[in-house]
């Protein structure tokens, strides 16, 4: 079996029906996002397979798991471990397939609250998790916005409709995103001047 394909069999075992038919439909989305804007299509499809792959783990196992990363792990993310099932991934990666590649790491690490500095393939995976097809409340409409845009103004789109989505449900909104909102609105902001 190649690497693509045993971490396909992992998390079939590891996760629920939908989660693993979310993950698979990310990692499809992750590879059609790189190809669109240039990133590589194996890193990128390998993110996607690998970032929930701890998403249904004890919330116990999550925290030793994030701990052994290397990340630093902020506290608000020890006071809701699920935020770190990303960097648990991280160490799961590592151990059971010997990966070690920066990229892929910093892309599932931050895919859950996102990161100014998780890279292009960051930026890609965090988009790719938002608009798989799996997601019903994302619209063919909203997909379609990936050829019109590169990956920084699909970015701040889809952050764009998970700060409104949290607001309205009274949700928190924790510093990495509002940071990479900002920049990347700073940015936007700089190119229309
Ligand atoms: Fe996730
Ligand atoms: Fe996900």
């Amino acid at each position: 079996m190649n690497l693509e394909e045993e971490i396909k069999s992992y998390a079939k075992k590891k996760l629920t029906e939908s989660r693993f038919h979310h993950t698979i439909g990310c990692a499809n989305e992750a590879k059609k996002l790189a190809y669109l804007y240039g990133e590589d299509i194996e890193l990128a499809y390998i993110a996607g397979l690998l970032h929930d792959i701890e998403r249904e783990t004890h919330f116990f196992d999550i925290i030793k798991l994030a701990k052994d990363s290397g990340y630093h792990l902020h506290d608000y993310e020890m006071d809701n471990p699920i935020f770190l099932h990303g960097a648990a991934a991280v160490t799961t990666a590592r151990r059971v397939w010997g990966i070690e590649n920066k990229s892929i790491f910093d892309a599932i690490r931050h895919h859950t609250l996102g990161e100014i500095t998780s890279g292009r393939l960051g930026y890609i995976l965090y988009i790719a998790d938002f608009i798989e097809p799996s997601r019903l409340h994302v619209s063919n409409e909203f997909r379609s916005l990936v050829y019109h845009h590169d990956e920084k103004t699909m970015l701040l789109e889809v952050l764009e409709q998970n700060i409104k989505y949290s607001n309205s449900r009274g949700q928190t909104i924790y510093q990495p995103t509002y940071k990479l909102y900002n920049y990347l609105k700073g940015a936007a902001d700089e190119k229309a001047r």
